[in-house]
């Protein structure tokens, strides 16, 4: 796919779709989920097929999103490790959310929010995945005790709850930072927006002459 002249390759077309598989194994698993944890969101397994067909395939999915989100660490860790900056960037967090970014710490590929929801997810994903092993009855039951499905129920459900909310802020400031979700969708951004917002990995891109993480035609490096 070809870009504007001057884009900068955001995120190559396979991390593209390993991350949108991740999406959508996420709200999938999210709906069929809430599905079956309280009778007032039942209806939601209309969209399965029933309650049955909720119950078989919610586990099915959760297998698809562990090993998608596996392929997102593989290409993303290394951009989301923490160092010193970022600490500076999280004291200046109040002009981050009112817009005026002048001033605040420059990030490079991502910024301490974005690492926050990474590593979170590392976190939450295989959580969710253990305990929903135990708790997954057709194959699991005769190696787990009741005791045990009990508390892993109420960790899955938990560690459910606090997924939501992370992938809410995620969505949000993909939305709210404009340009993003266009890096997600076709795979670049402008320079502007990298100079607004990630103005250490544009220094970065044009000390190194490349125009994203692994060029794949299109736009050529800015000159900063
Ligand atoms: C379904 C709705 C979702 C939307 C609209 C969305 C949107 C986006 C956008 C626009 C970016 C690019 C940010 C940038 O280039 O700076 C991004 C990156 C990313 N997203 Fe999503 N996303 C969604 C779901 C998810 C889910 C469910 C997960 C994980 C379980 C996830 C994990 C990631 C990761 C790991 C990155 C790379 C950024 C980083 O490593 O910090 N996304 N997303």
């Amino acid at each position: 796919m070809t870009h504007p002249r001057g884009a900068l390759i955001r995120n190559t077309a396979p991390a593209r779709i390993n991350h949108w598989i991740t999406g959508g194994c996420f709200v999938l698993l999210m709906l069929s989920g809430l599905s079956m944890f309280h009778p007032m969101l039942f209806f939601l397994s209309g969209l399965f097929g029933g309650g049955e067909w909720t119950r078989a395939v919610h586990p099915w999915i959760g297998v698809v999103l562990l090993v998608s989100y596996a392929g997102l660490i593989v290409q993303f860790w290394r951009d989301n490790l923490w160092n010193r900056d970022d600490f500076a960037w999280l004291r200046a967090i109040d002009r981050v959310l009112v817009n005026e970014e002048e001033g605040v710490p420059e990030v490079a590929r991502f910024n301490p929010g974005q690492k926050f929801v990474f590593w979170a997810m590392a976190l939450l994903v295989p959580i969710l995945f253990l305990t929903g092993i135990v708790i997954w009855d057709v194959y699991f039951s005769p190696y787990t005790t009741i005791e045990q499905q009990r508390i892993a129920v109420l960790v899955h459900c938990m560690a459910a709850a606090a997924a939501i909310i992370v992938w809410i802020i995620h969505v949000y400031a993909a939305i709210w930072v404009k340009g993003s979700v266009r890096g997600m969708t076709q795979g670049y951004v402008t320079p502007g927006w990298a100079w607004r917002h990630h103005r250490k990995w544009l220094r970065q891109l044009a000390a190194s002459g490349s125009s994203g993480p692994r060029p794949s035609g299109g736009g050529k490096a800015p000159h900063a």
